[in-house]
């Protein structure tokens, strides 16, 4: 199956991100967030990205018109969806996932596939709780969307191989390059990068400058972005959450939060979205 219209939910960092990519690949797409004013900005986002595109000549208006006029944003999640895949982008909150399924459940057809964009949370658990285990798999962007080639494919031990075709047919029409990942708490990608983030944090908590750390590994290590710097560019409060999911995953006390990164998201320092993380966005 080739998938053409999709049902998005979630418009913040990630949400907007993947809808811009199916945008541009030409996807329709219905679009809901309980947050209105999130999903209008989102949209208002994506057209100032399609202005710099257009300025770059890499993007013709009419094109840019096109894409957006396949953008259709939804006030209620009530009326029947007619479209062959949901990809979920909400807060990586169990409780959450497992109400909107039920509301999905209720206006998708069965045959249509759910897809998490979780980072850390079971696709074997949200399989479960989709009621549609061979329907659902993990599909894991990375920020920013639009910019970043890779997506992680999280099969659950029920997911069907339909299902990952018709997915890794989705990611070849988006330009990205799928990878395989073992369902366990991180995947791949997280699993490696976020211990290292942690890390970091440690490394400012015992008197490091967040700069000189940035710049280490700039500077000795290729990274194009500093670990604190792409640290408030994902997000302090989804870094912490990430870790406590592979600290309770695992059990291992390698994957404790850094005490630093809990004070800075107990102090409503998230990083770039609100204004003030290792770095100060306020001017
Ligand atoms: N949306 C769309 N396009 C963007 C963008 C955004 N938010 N940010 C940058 N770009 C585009 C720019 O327009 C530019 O495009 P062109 O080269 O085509 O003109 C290109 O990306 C490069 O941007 P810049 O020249 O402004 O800056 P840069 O060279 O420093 O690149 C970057 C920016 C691509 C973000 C780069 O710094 C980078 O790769 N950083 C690391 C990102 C990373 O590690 N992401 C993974 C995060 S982990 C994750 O997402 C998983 C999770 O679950 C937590």
């Amino acid at each position: 199956m080739e998938i053409q219209s999709v049902l998005l939910i979630g418009a913040g960092l990630m949400g907007r991100g993947i809808a811009e990519s199916l945008l541009r690949s030409g996807l329709r797409i219905f679009w809901y967030d309980v947050r209105q004013e999130d999903l209008k900005k989102a949209l208002m986002g994506i057209e100032k990205s399609f202005q710099k595109q257009i300025a770059k000549g890499r993007l013709s208006e009419e094109e840019a018109r096109t894409c957006l006029a396949n953008a259709t944003l939804l006030d209620s999640l009530e009326s029947k969806a007619e479209v062959q895949l949901v990809i979920e982008a909400v807060s990586e909150k169990l409780s959450i996932k497992e109400s909107l399924f039920q509301t999905l459940n209720q206006i998708c057809d069965e045959k249509t596939i759910f897809v998490s964009n979780t980072s850390s949370l079971s696709i074997n658990t949200l399989g479960r709780m989709s009621k549609r285990p061979e329907q659902f798999m993990g599909m894991h962007f990375f920020n920013p969307v639009p910019v970043m080639p890779l997506v992680e494919l999280i099969r659950g031990l029920k997911t069907s191989e339909e299902t990952v075709e018709t997915i890794k047919g989705l990611v070849a029409k988006l330009g990205k390059t799928p990878i395989s990942a073992p369902d366990f708490p991180g995947f791949t990608v997280n699993r490696i990068l976020v211990p290292m983030l942690n890390e970091a944090y440690f490394c400012v908590m015992e008197g490091a400058l967040p700069e000189d750390v940035d710049q280490g590994m700039k500077l000795g290590c290729n990274f194009p972005m500093g670990p604190l710097e792409l640290s408030d560019f994902i997000g302090l409060d989804t870094i912490l959450s990430v870790l406590e999911i592979m600290h309770q995953g695992f059990g291992d006390s390698k994957y404790r939060p850094c005490p630093l990164l809990k004070n800075m998201v107990e102090a409503g320092m998230y990083g770039r979205k609100s204004g003030q993380g290792f770095y100060d966005y306020r001017s």
